[in-house]
């Protein structure tokens, strides 16, 4: 039996709906919620019991760790050991998508898939505030989609692929940003950028600025290249060894502005072609989605791959965006999507 599907205003959400959902994780059960980036797969960070069932459910490799939520950033020492670049980060960027690695509380130990880290966010959305406020616990909550599958952006998106084995999903409507927070290792005394998304390589390095004098690594990032010269290292997260965000059709990244001309090249060779670009779809192409901007594809991305499977298409054509601001999450969620 699919699970109830309760509607909250995305602003005030009803305390008793929240209460409800409160009681559940409190349990051990599971809720999905929305965010601000997408929706989550909540249960208690503190149960192993709990957070097991969110691996079963996600059937999600056991070997990548889950991000833990609180309601604010003041909870932060009562899961993992802060240090100064994480306050800075924390009180510039919370509540906000970006989460923060960091030595572990043994308390979260359950989300950490035998890491001695914890990754750890302060979501910027009142229905998941309202929410984490509630339960008065820190909770564990990947994105709510089956492992493999593009994160859920709408309440629809969760019912799809996880609406048979979760206690309670609330829906307060599209996300606003689209794409999975961005992932910081804050040990250290600079940030490391594990996942891109829609706090930018370039807000964190103007955040985490060294003083003037204290820049000793500064010859460094002048050897990467004028265009990579003072942003944060980008490194791999573990879950970016795992199969990510790959729908059912072919994606192909076409460059900017020259969507709709391939995808009309591959619609004449007979081949059920889909477009997401800057341009409407020729004749003979199926319209899947047109955006503006970069942050406008963030927005619509895992919709419309969604959509593209719905409609039967063989081939997504996507359109490039420059790799600048957010437009880098969105060129690294479109690489994996199409395999790349
Ligand atoms: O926006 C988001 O971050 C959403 C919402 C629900 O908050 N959550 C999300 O969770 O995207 P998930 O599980 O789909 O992605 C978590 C990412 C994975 O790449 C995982 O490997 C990484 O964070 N991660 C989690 N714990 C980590 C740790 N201790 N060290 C390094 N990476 C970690
Ligand atoms: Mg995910």
């Amino acid at each position: 039996m699919p699970a109830p599907l309760l509607a909250v205003d995305a602003d005030r959400p009803d305390p008793a709906v929240v209460e409800r959902a409160a009681a559940v994780l409190r349990a051990g059960g599971l809720v999905a919620f929305p965010t601000e980036t997408v929706y989550g797969l909540g249960a208690d960070a503190t149960s192993p019991e709990a957070v097991a069932r969110i691996f079963a459910v996600k059937a999600r490799p056991e070997d990548n760790p889950l991000i833990v939520h609180l309601a604010d950033a003041a909870e932060l020492p009562t899961v993992a050991r802060v240090t100064p670049l994480a306050r800075t980060l924390a009180e510039r960027f919370w509540p906000g998508p970006l989460t923060l690695v960091l030595e572990a509380d043994p308390r979260v130990a359950p989300a950490s898939a035998g890491l001695s880290t914890v990754a750890v966010r302060v979501p910027d959305h009142p229905v998941a505030l309202a929410l984490l406020a509630a339960t008065a616990l820190p909770v564990a909550a990947p994105s709510a989609n089956r492992s493999g599958r593009p994160s859920p952006t709408t309440a629809a998106h969760v019912m799809a692929d996880l609406g048979e084995s979760v206690a309670l999903v609330l829906d307060g409507g599209p996300c606003a940003v689209g794409l999975e927070s961005t992932v910081v290792d804050a040990r250290g005394a600079r940030p490391v950028v594990l996942r891109e998304g829609a706090i930018t390589r370039e807000a964190l390095g103007a955040a985490a600025a060294p003083a003037p004098g204290q820049d000793h690594a500064r010859g460094e990032a002048d050897a990467l290249g004028a265009a990579e010269a003072g942003l944060p290292e980008l490194r791999h997260s573990p879950g970016t060894r795992h199969r990510h965000y790959q729908p059912a059709c072919a994606v192909e990244i076409a460059p900017p502005g020259d969507g709709a001309a391939r995808a009309a090249t591959l619609a004449r060779q007979g081949r059920r072609t889909g477009l997401v670009g800057t341009a409407p779809a020729p004749e003979g192409v199926v319209a899947i989605g047109t955006f503006r901007d970069a942050a406008a594809l963030a927005h619509a991305l895992y919709g419309a791959l969604r959509a593209a499977e719905e409609a039967g298409v063989e081939v997504l054509v996507i359109e490039a965006v420059a790799e600048e601001g957010i437009g880098r999450a969105v060129m690294d969620r479109l690489r994996r999507a199409a395999g790349a």
